[in-house]
């Protein structure tokens, strides 16, 4: 893997800031292979835009970060958005607050979240495909909407019910299970679904922190065999997998499976820079026991959106979900953010506040 350190970024960082005088952005410089470095990322500064009929002004105040924007930047893995190019502003989902207005459905003042883009303001027609919604007087900070109450809960949710279907006491196995989906997951499975969660994540630290939301035991698959562990641990067998890196782990996991079990394939970051591509010799495990396999995208599940943003926000009123955002401070550090996720250096989901608004903020 092509790895600078993140050492590197901050440096990169360390001519950049941000006012409320211009527009910041950052752009695709190069495609990336393997992790990001920062030569890939390209600081631009333009005018603040003034919105026509039908527009918007939107100001950025939180932004989410994901695995899938390398992809954006090598030019794959947009959903509804515009392929990238280079050169182009890099796709992203924040949380912002419409600042003018002259649109007839969008008022001034409004807190929404949707497609900003990695930028400090956004004209937008608030189109169908930039997925907007207004983020809901429920009491909860509108930060959360690059987290439980956003895309990040929305995957989590859709994943483990829509897919999973979990039933109590199932024994289930969740990987990548401190990341942002992963530790919504850890938490709903054992606290509302009643199932009991084997997390696995890299590092003692993390382990800890599974174990303190929603995991019974913890994997460290940094230092310890999954297959061994798993065979000690739930010598029954798995019910219920949820693979959020795919590679050895999913084989691990599959290789393990009790007749009737599900396995929900959300992510495979162990895959996404790996070259030449891992390859899952024993698939066949599906067959002998009968499991359900199912891959989702969450923006297939959209229609479920105020439903579900409902329930996460219930649960997180009720205790049952606490949502865990590792925020990187200022906008100039985007790119860090981002290299960070594939080192393994976020616990929960990875975003950026844009001009150190705290997590609390609105
Ligand atoms: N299907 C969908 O619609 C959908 C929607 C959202 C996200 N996803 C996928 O779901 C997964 C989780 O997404 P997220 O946004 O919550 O990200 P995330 O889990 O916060 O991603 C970063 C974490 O991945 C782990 N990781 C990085 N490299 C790894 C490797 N080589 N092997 C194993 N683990 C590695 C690291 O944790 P450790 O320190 O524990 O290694 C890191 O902290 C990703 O694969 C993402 O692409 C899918």
């Amino acid at each position: 893997m092509n790895s600078a350190p993140l050492e590197v970024f901050t440096a990169f960082a360390a001519d950049k800031w941000i006012d409320d005088e211009a527009n910041y952005q950052w752009r695709v410089a190069a495609r990336p292979v393997g992790n990001v470095v920062p030569t890939d990322f390209t600081w631009s500064v333009t005018d603040i835009p003034q919105p026509s009929e039908g527009e918007v002004l939107l100001k950025t105040h939180y932004l989410g970060l994901a695995p899938v924007m390398r992809f954006y930047m090598q030019g794959t893995g947009a959903a509804r958005e515009a392929v990238l190019q280079p050169g182009d502003v890099i796709h992203g989902r924040g949380v912002a607050q419409v600042i003018k207005s002259r649109h007839p459905d969008w008022h001034e003042g409004e807190i929404v979240q949707g497609q900003m883009g990695w930028q400090t303001y956004k004209l937008s027609k608030m189109t169908e495909q930039e997925k907007f919604f207004r983020m809901p007087q429920n009491g909860l900070p509108a930060a959360l909407g690059t987290g439980a109450l956003g895309m990040t809960g929305l995957s989590a949710h859709a994943g483990l019910f829509a897919c999973g279907d979990p039933k109590e006491g199932d024994q289930m196995v969740l990987s990548g299970a401190a990341g942002g989906v992963g530790s919504i997951v850890s938490q709903i499975a054992a606290n509302v679904a009643g199932c009991n969660v084997i997390g696995i994540a890299g590092g003692p630290e993390k382990c800890r922190f599974i174990l303190d939301h929603g995991c019974s035991q913890a994997i460290d698959y940094k230092s310890e065999d999954i297959g061994s562990n798993l065979d000690e641990r739930c010598p029954q067998g798995i019910d219920l997998y949820f693979d959020n890196v795919g590679g050895e782990t999913l084989e691990a996991c599959l290789e393990r499976l009790r007749l009737g079990s599900r396995v929900v394939l959300c992510g495979s970051i162990s895959e996404y820079t790996r070259d030449p591509p891992f390859k899952l010799s024993n698939y066949t495990r599906v067959r002998a026991t009968e499991t359900r396999m199912q891959g989702f995208f969450v923006y297939n599940h959209l229609h479920r959106w105020h439903k579900v943003m409902d329930e996460l926000a219930g649960w997180i009123h009720e205790g049952k979900l606490q949502p865990i955002q590792d925020v990187e401070q200022g906008f100039q550090h985007m790119p860090r953010a981002l290299a960070n996720l594939y080192y393994g250096g976020n616990v929960g989901k990875q975003c950026c506040s844009v001009r150190g608004e705290p997590t609390e903020w609105l």
